[in-house]
């Protein structure tokens, strides 16, 4: 039986640091969801700049609770829940809302079992929370279908043609050292992309050709060098002048590497970004494209399941989760653990805005003093 008070870490208001409260109170789940007790939670930049700068559109209100990845136990399941049973080990994603029932730094948090995923026996509860949040930027980036959704939508793999259409083509991940940029090659590699070209600093390049990556760039070099090298490996021909099919921005903060990318899609190609499109760094690159009917398409991915156009992708993805993990399609992230449980998280967050922690920030809800 789950306690009635809990300790979970707050944002009291706008921009407040960090507060941990070791009574509030642990939420019930409804008919269709299910209760877990959190053992580690991931740290995301979004937890860090939701502390630090506020993000109105993003936060529905105050007190908020953060908290976005998570891996834990299923402590109680409501009565239609069919798809998981107590005592069960399982992968959550948080989502934020006003009554802060569905994050993940405290010590119970509800989910509804549509979106929670069995943990199988070769991944640490650690390493399960590093996966929800950084998959589901690069899936609901590429494989959503809804009529409100922001993807390229291409074919997911589950369906026809979903791992043969893209067969020879070639991908560029942009970024492929940051956490989403590692999930958008494996699934870049599912999908039978190939080449799968990406850029990263090269102390990663191991790690991402391990993860499915055919080639890796230089993140630091100047545009004019990366396009040489790019046309190196996918040389341009008067039949194909923009070999490139899908780039995929997994970092959104750098314009010069937007730019690049844009530019090297072939038409008819798909660009995704993490990072909202307002969008001064492209406007005139999209206007030319248009002029000259490409039909270069500009996605954006979008990491929420409860993000309307996301929901049903969600389902699909929370059910063959644990099969990808089972079979090494996708692998966790590489991680750290943060000592002092949810105390650890107000320094976690610190280190994640200097964009250069190279590993995914865990803490272990039961270190909390
Ligand atoms: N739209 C959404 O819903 C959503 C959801 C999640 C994340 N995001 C955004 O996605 C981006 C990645 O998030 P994350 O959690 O994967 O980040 P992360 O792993 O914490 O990012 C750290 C990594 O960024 C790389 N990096 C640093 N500067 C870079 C640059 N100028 N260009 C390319 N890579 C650089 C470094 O890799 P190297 O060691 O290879 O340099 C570093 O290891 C962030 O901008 C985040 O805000 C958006």
């Amino acid at each position: 039986m789950a306690p009635t008070t809990q300790k979970a870490l707050v944002i009291p208001a706008e921009k407040e640091p960090f507060k941990l409260v070791t009574d509030w109170p642990v939420p019930q789940p409804g008919p269709t969801d299910v209760l877990v007790k959190v053992v580690s939670a991931a740290i995301n930049p979004v937890d860090a700049y939701v502390q630090a700068q506020g993000i109105p559109g993003l936060v529905p209100g105050y007190p908020t609770i953060p908290g976005f990845d998570g891996a834990g136990v299923v402590e109680e399941v409501g009565a239609e829940v069919t798809n998981v049973a107590k005592g069960d080990k399982v992968i959550v994603q948080g989502t934020f809302k006003l009554d802060n029932r569905n994050t993940t730094f405290q010590e119970y948090t509800v989910q509804p079992a549509k979106f929670v995923a069995k943990i199988p026996d070769n991944i640490t509860f650690d390493q399960a929370a590093t996966i929800s949040l950084c998959l589901a930027t690069v899936v609901n980036g590429i494989w959503g279908h809804e009529e409100d959704s922001t993807s390229a939508r291409f074919t997911p793999p589950w369906e026809e043609g979903g791992t043969t259409k893209y067969a020879g083509q070639a991908a560029l991940i942009l970024g492929g050292g940051t956490n989403v940029g590692q999930f958008a090659i494996q699934c870049a590699r599912m999908q039978g992309f190939y080449p799968i070209i990406s850029t990263a600093s090269p102390q990663n390049s191991a790690l991402l050709l391990s993860l499915g990556a055919t080639h890796v760039l230089d993140r630091t070099l100047a545009p004019d060098a990366l396009r040489a090298a790019l046309a190196s490996i996918v040389p341009a021909t008067a039949a194909n002048p923009g070999p490139i099919t899908y780039v995929y921005d997994a970092f959104g903060r750098g314009r010069d590497a937007q730019r690049l990318g844009y530019s090297v899609l072939a038409p008819g190609g798909a660009f995704v970004t993490v990072i909202p499109f307002d969008d001064s760094s492209l406007t005139d690159l999209v206007e030319e494209s248009a002029r000259k009917g490409e039909g270069k398409r500009v996605a954006r991915a979008r990491a929420g399941y409860t993000v309307s156009g996301n929901g049903a992708l969600g389902v699909e993805i929370f059910k063959r989760l644990t099969g990808w993990l089972e079979s090494g399609a996708i692998v966790p992230s590489r991680l750290e653990v943060v000592p002092g449980g949810l105390s650890g998280v107000a320094e976690g967050c610190k280190r994640m805005l200097t964009w250069d922690v190279g590993a995914k920030l865990v803490v272990r809800i039961d270190e909390t003093p």
